[in-house]
């Protein structure tokens, strides 16, 4: 074991996908591992533990292969794994101690926007939504008293970029940590850490499980310190833990999540550069493009743009949701990362209070042909 996590820290990312955590069983030499399903463990009569776990929520073997997987895949010290991305991010900000004041995008995941407007009060803890690209104006709103800067990128469903670097040494010169939520990019093509955050959160319901068939959320920090001390007591009290078999099925996903995210971003490149080129569309947020604001820093810190997209029709909001029902191949689903294209009118799915375009669609492109997405597409917009 010491061996083997010896020789992995010295591999690329395929192979430590492939790797981290995949030590055969060491009751049967089986290379796919088992699911440890039992919530309880026996211990001594003192209450020791024999094998380093009592009880489920506290701790569990299955749980234990995918955080060492999670931490060598995002190049951290150690990772938690969370039931789900918000409750991995509650998780964190519930860390927080009373009075600590929060800068949260202005235009990332919909939801962690809603957890600072209607339960921070309750925490004792104080935000504001800022432009997490503008590096100025994020800068601006830093106070004595903040704590976290949360950025988004590629964000949500804007695909802002926000800089990674720039943001983490705001934030540690004003005493505060950078927080990322890696979604969209996933380990394989942006780490975080290696620009300078303290901690990363990713919705592994997404790329990270890969198969739209599971849920889990998780968290990994670039030291082994007080935040992950304090997060990982707030999951064990709060409860927000992840089931074995789900952590089975994510470690499974994370496997190919090299492989997979080569084909969603070359695929998402041929939809997003058919799509510039239409004229009922009347913009295309994608990273990739050269005319994106956020290309060059995208470029830097990426190793490529991922499988999401969104997109604004010309003729507004009806022309949009029309569209979503006239494609085949694509899917009218929300979330994302999954092998199957989906699509999305995005204002719709976040409901009352939505920021986001009346006439943007998201896209989540999938592992199909790029030419059956393309001629879908063609068709549909017709
Ligand atoms: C960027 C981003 N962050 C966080 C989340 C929340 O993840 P979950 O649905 O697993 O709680 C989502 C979900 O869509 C997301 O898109």
């Amino acid at each position: 074991m010491i061996c083997i996590t010896f020789i992995l820290a010295r591999m690329k990312f395929e192979t430590l996908a492939v790797h981290a955590g995949a030590e055969p069983d060491p009751a049967t030499a089986a290379l796919a591992p088992p699911i440890h399903l039992s919530t309880t463990f026996q211990h001594a009569p003192d209450g020791a533990a024999l094998h380093g776990f009592t009880y489920v929520r506290d701790g569990n073997p299955t749980q234990s292969r995918l955080e060492e997987s999670l931490a060598a895949i995002d190049s951290a010290a150690a990772a938690l794994a969370f039931a789900s991305g918000m409750a991995a991010s509650a998780a964190l900000l519930q860390s927080l101690p009373r009075g600590a004041h929060v800068l949260i995008p202005e235009d990332g995941y919909y939801a962690v926007r809603a957890l600072a407007r209607d339960y921070f009060p309750r925490w004792g803890l104080e935000h504001d939504l800022v432009p997490m690209d503008d590096v100025d104006a994020v800068r601006a709103k830093v106070r004595d008293t903040t704590r976290v800067l949360w950025a988004e990128s590629p964000s949500n469903p804007l695909m802002k970029i926000c800089d990674l670097g720039a943001l983490a040494e705001l934030a540690h010169g004003r005493g505060a940590m950078l927080v990322v939520d890696g979604t969209f990019a996933t380990p394989a093509l942006q780490r975080p850490i290696e620009f300078g955050a303290d901690a990363v959160m990713h919705s592994m319901t997404k790329y990270l499980g890969g198969h739209s068939d599971v849920q889990g959320g998780s968290i990994a920090f670039k030291e082994r310190g007080a935040l992950f001390e304090a997060v990982e007591q707030t999951r064990t009290i709060v409860g927000g833990v992840a089931s074995p078999f789900n952590c089975w099925l994510i470690l499974r996903g994370i496997r190919s999540l090299a492989a997979r995210m080569r084909v969603h971003s070359s695929n998402a490149r041929a939809v997003a550069e058919f799509l510039a080129q239409h004229p009922a569309v009347e913009v295309v947020h994608y990273p990739a493009l050269p005319s994106h604001p956020g290309h060059q820093i995208a470029k830097r810190q990426m190793s490529d743009f991922s499988g999401m997209l969104s997109f604004r029709m010309k003729s507004g909001r009806e022309a949009a949701i029309a569209l979503t029902g006239k494609l085949n191949v694509f899917k009218c689903a929300t979330s994302l990362g999954g092998v199957e294209s989906l699509i999305e009118h995005r204002a719709s799915s976040e409901g009352p209070g939505s920021t986001t375009p009346e006439n943007l669609l998201r896209v989540s492109v999938g592992l199909e042909h790029p030419d059956d997405l393309i001629d879908d597409l063609r068709q549909a917009l017709g």
